[in-house]
């Protein structure tokens, strides 16, 4: 019998179960009423006395080892279910949270994308610039309120020379400046940027904004090529429909000079609250480069002539979008920038 007993040991000691049925079956087969333990405890019967004790404490041995092992196998098993329901191939897929683009982003690659297509390249400059780049070079009076402190943020007032001031720049055309510096015509540049002025923050004003400044410089450039370009432009951006109106307009840096509207698409041109009834809304100025400017940068303005023009990102993009809130555009509220999803 202790044989027998020895011999279940073993095998209750390399048992494996992999599921719960086949678990069960090794319980019964063991533990069952009808089992190899309880027979072995109906047999106990004909222990002869004196090896009752050595036999009785083996067989309890046996019994409780059984148990255990059982006990083990189902722990093991369950943890392992629960490793299985993890990779339950019919739930449905976890919708993958994509962020969005910015909605000026959005705009101003779609202007360099127009205007790419058009033969312009990208040119950047420096957002902390000096006086003669931004003022100037491009032909602004000495007295031109610009240059004051109420619009413009100074970094370092140059007492012996104003031209060395350190501000921060109001707009893109200094870039028009530091590239007509450092380059012979054909030139064929835009440039996107960040600009800066001191204004009192509010839905219609912030002390920063982003403009694209556009420049072309060669030989018989005129003011049609402008008015060209600009008209495709409008169209690609705004729809095959839209019109343009070039008003005169002052810029010290053009002459002439224009700012452009483009005809209303909420009222199609008929009038509405939004272009104040006009059927126009202005969304960017432009001129032929002032001869002074291009001296200024070292061209022949007797060879060579060119236009410029300049646009706010934010501006083309409330007409785009139709945001009535500046604001909006550097709170990054989550629910605003949602809603641009699907605009690119
Ligand atoms: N620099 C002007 C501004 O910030 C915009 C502008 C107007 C740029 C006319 C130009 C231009 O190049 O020709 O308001």
């Amino acid at each position: 019998m202790l044989a027998k007993i020895e011999q279940l040991l073993q095998e209750v000691e390399s048992m494996t179960a992999s599921n719960t049925e086949e678990l069960e079956a090794l319980r019964i087969k063991y533990l069952g009423k009808k089992g190899a333990i309880n027979a072995l405890m109906t047999d106990f019967r004909n222990v002869p006395a004196e090896k009752k004790k050595e036999v009785g404490m083996k067989l309890n041995e046996l019994k409780s080892r059984t148990q255990e092992r059982i006990a083990a196998l189902k722990e093991a098993n369950e943890s392992q279910d629960n490793g299985i329901s993890e990779l339950d191939l019919t739930r449905t897929a976890y919708p993958i949270k994509l962020g969005t683009r910015h909605p000026l982003t959005i705009v101003r690659n779609k202007i360099i994308d127009i205007f790419s297509r058009m033969g312009f390249t990208i040119a950047e400059g420096p957002e902390v610039e000096d006086d003669l780049h931004v003022f100037t070079s491009l032909n602004f009076a000495a007295d031109h309120p610009a240059r004051d402190m109420q619009d413009t943020f100074f970094i370092d007032v140059n007492k012996e020379d104003v031209t060395k001031n350190v501000i921060l720049r109001t707009h893109t055309s200094s870039v028009q400046v530091r590239t007509m510096e450092k380059t012979q015509p054909p030139i064929r540049i835009i440039c996107p940027g960040r600009v800066y002025r001191n204004e009192a923050i509010s839905y219609r004003a912030h002390c920063f904004f982003h403009q694209v400044e556009g420049l072309y410089i060669d030989k018989n450039v005129s003011f049609s090529d402008l008015k060209q370009v600009l008209l495709q432009f409008s169209k690609e951006m705004f729809g095959a429909e839209t019109k343009i109106r070039l008003r005169p307009s002052y810029f010290p840096f053009t002459e002439p000079s224009a700012e452009m509207d483009i005809s209303c698409d909420i009222c199609g041109g008929k009038g509405c609250p939004f272009c104040k009834y006009t059927g126009w809304v202005e969304i960017l100025g432009c001129g032929m480069v002032d001869p002074n400017v291009l001296e200024a940068c070292g061209i022949d303005s007797k060879i060579y002539s060119g236009y410029a023009f300049g646009m706010g990102v934010e501006r083309i993009t409330n007409l785009k979008y139709k945001v009535k809130d500046l604001r909006m555009f550097s709170e990054n509220d989550i629910r605003f920038l949602k809603e641009f999803e699907m605009a690119y």
